[in-house]
């Protein structure tokens, strides 16, 4: 973990290992903070509120895309990987990101996007000029069609936000994207695209941050000769058995991190990657993060468990047996820029997958997530938070739908693609416009009732979410034994209730966590000595420990220190 008041510098060799229990904080640059009135977040809006975070407690800050982009995809479509979009400000404005953050003894995590690049990219733009044939073209997956006069795609795969991956240009070739057909996807087969992307790297490595977050890490390389899904049928992008799919995770895909690790090793101060690999297995994703390879790899099969023992204490187990053997920290999260906030998804009853546009019961939701968090921070290694779960934010499950701007919602007859719910700018101020998101207003409508979620008004309020967050991340910075190592000890305990204890090496640091999924108080026994350090409700009332026992209400997690 990071020491705050020593800032971060790139000169001392001294290994700390400090991501593999790392708390990282996912900032959405468009929804953060917005410095210029003009509705949209931007870079000095995050440079200045980066005292919250370090506040907070939080290791390191992992920035979604701010690069020069037409927004198709919020960003997620880069036209230009070496510059900041005017929209979110400058190449200046990045770099006193980076500076400030480092002072404040914050790391700093960038997005890579390297599956796709936008269509106005200047490599697409010319192999659409340039025409069949061109040697642009051969740097993105362009075919003629299948059909008498090639009227039909190339084969049947489906975008990942519905419709055809394939659209034709006006001379009659078509082109792959495997998400919007803004974002076409590019060949990494040729060996321009490599050499590329190893000089973005150095770009940015050169510029101070501390590692990348690589988008659709698993989608890079396609099986030879692009062939049909056939009876595949459906995109499954988690738990099926049958690594099948032609586009996602083969194993060509680990040649590109081979290459890549050894150029951030060349630089100093542990820079690292974390993949965002969607693959069918925790063991395959322990691929992506064997020894030559990348740091970590986002846990969603620990994303979209319920909240529910029997399913959390599988992954958890899960987890870390797939991630010993290659020697990788297990990582968790609950929340991100892609998924219905987990406060919720709790609020509704298990089954409706990570995109919900209802919140049945936001009271039970809440308290569900501050219980699920809780438990989530006691386990080993590290963990990622997505901005405004520390207020508690639930999705906005409301937003008409003209305001809406996921492209998938619109691709998809609005049966799916709810990802503005939980990317509504996030309120610092109980009042003024915008709730202090900026002197303006909002790109996208904030609820009313947002104020009373903001950092002012839970900030000193013992019990509030915020309060809880900070808590929970000071107490793993005083208790090593809670995000170290690669176990945990499971206790006996009732149905429904998963308690674990935690030790950490030499010190003697002991730590029970007892978290209760169920709606009933029940009584757990736990070591005599154990004295309760924090629970996940507003106040300890109902909570009791003693003679060995503790009891602990409905819904809710309770840290010991044993
Ligand atoms: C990743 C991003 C998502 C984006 C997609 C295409 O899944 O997290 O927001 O739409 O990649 O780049
Ligand atoms: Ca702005």
């Amino acid at each position: 973990m990071s020491q705050h008041t020593a800032g971060i510098a790139h000169t001392a060799q001294e290994v700390t290992g400090w991501w593999r229990d790392a708390v990282i904080y996912q900032v959405y640059p468009r929804s953060f903070a917005d410095s210029n009135a003009d509705g949209m977040g931007d870079l000095e809006g995050i440079r200045s509120r980066l005292p919250h975070l370090s506040d907070l407690g939080v290791d390191a800050v992992w920035l979604s895309p701010f690069y020069a982009s037409p927004q198709a995809d919020a960003g997620y479509d880069v036209a230009d990987y070496r510059a900041v979009d005017p929209m979110f400000g400058s190449l200046l404005d990045a770099e006193a990101v980076i500076r400030d953050a480092h002072a404040l003894g914050l790391r700093v995590i960038v997005d890579l996007v390297p599956n796709h690049t936008s269509d106005q990219h200047e490599w697409f733009r010319r192999a659409l000029a340039e025409g069949p044939g061109s040697p642009l073209r051969a740097r993105y997956h362009f075919r003629a069609g299948k059909g008498a006069r090639g009227e039909l795609p190339p084969n049947d795969w489906e975008s990942v936000f519905g419709g055809p991956a394939w659209t034709r240009v006006p001379d009659g070739e078509w082109y792959l994207h495997l998400f919007a057909p803004e974002q076409p996807d590019l060949n990494w087969e040729h060996p321009a695209v490599g050499d590329e992307f190893r000089s973005i790297l150095r770009f940015w490595l050169d510029m101070g941050v501390d590692g990348f977050r690589i988008d659709v890490a698993h989608g890079l390389v396609k099986a030879d000769g692009l062939p049909d899904l056939g009876a595949h049928g459906r995109l499954r992008l988690l738990g099926s058995s049958d690594a099948g799919l032609p586009f996602f995770d083969q194993d060509g895909v680990h040649d590109v991190y081979r290459a890549w690790r050894p150029i951030l090793d060349e630089y100093a101060g542990e820079r690292i990657f974390v993949a965002e690999a969607w693959t069918p297995t925790v063991e395959r994703t322990a691929l992506y993060v064997r020894p030559d390879e990348l740091h970590q790899a986002f846990n969603f099969e620990y994303l979209v468990a319920y909240w529910d023992a029997v399913e959390l204490r599988d992954i958890i187990d899960r987890s870390l047996d797939a991630m010993r053997p290659v020697e990788a920290p297990a990582t968790w999260v609950l929340s991100n820029h892609d998924v219905t906030r987990h406060t919720t998804r709790y609020a509704n009853p298990s089954g409706l997958g990570t995109q919900q546009r209802v919140a049945a019961e936001p009271a039970l939701g809440l308290r569900r997530a501050r219980a699920a968090t809780l438990l989530m921070l006691a386990l080993p290694g590290s963990a990622y938070l997505y901005q405004g779960e520390e207020l508690g934010l639930p999705d906005v499950v409301d937003l008409p739908d003209e305001v809406r701007q996921d492209p998938s919602f619109f691709r998809a007859d609005g049966q799916d693609g709810f990802r503005d719910g939980c990317r509504v700018p996030i309120p610092w101020t109980a009042g003024g416009p915008s709730y202090g998101f900026g002197a303006g207003g909002s790109w996208l409508p904030q609820p009313e009732g947002w104020g009373a979620l903001s950092v002012e008004a839970q900030t000193g309020v013992p019990g509030s979410t915020l309060e809880m967050y900070r808590s929970a991340l000071a107490t793993r910075r005083t208790h090593p034994a809670l995000g170290a190592g690669d176990t945990v000890e499971w206790l006996q305990a009732p149905a429904g209730v998963l308690a674990f204890r935690r030790e950490a090496a030499g010190d003697g640091d002991a730590f029970v966590c007892v978290a209760n999924t169920t709606g009933e108080d029940v009584r757990v026994r736990v070591p005599a000595s154990a004295r309760i350090l924090l629970t996940s409700l507003p106040a300890a009332e109902g909570v009791k420990a003693g003679d060995g026992a503790a009891l602990v209400p409905a819904d809710t997690t309770v840290w010991f220190s044993a």
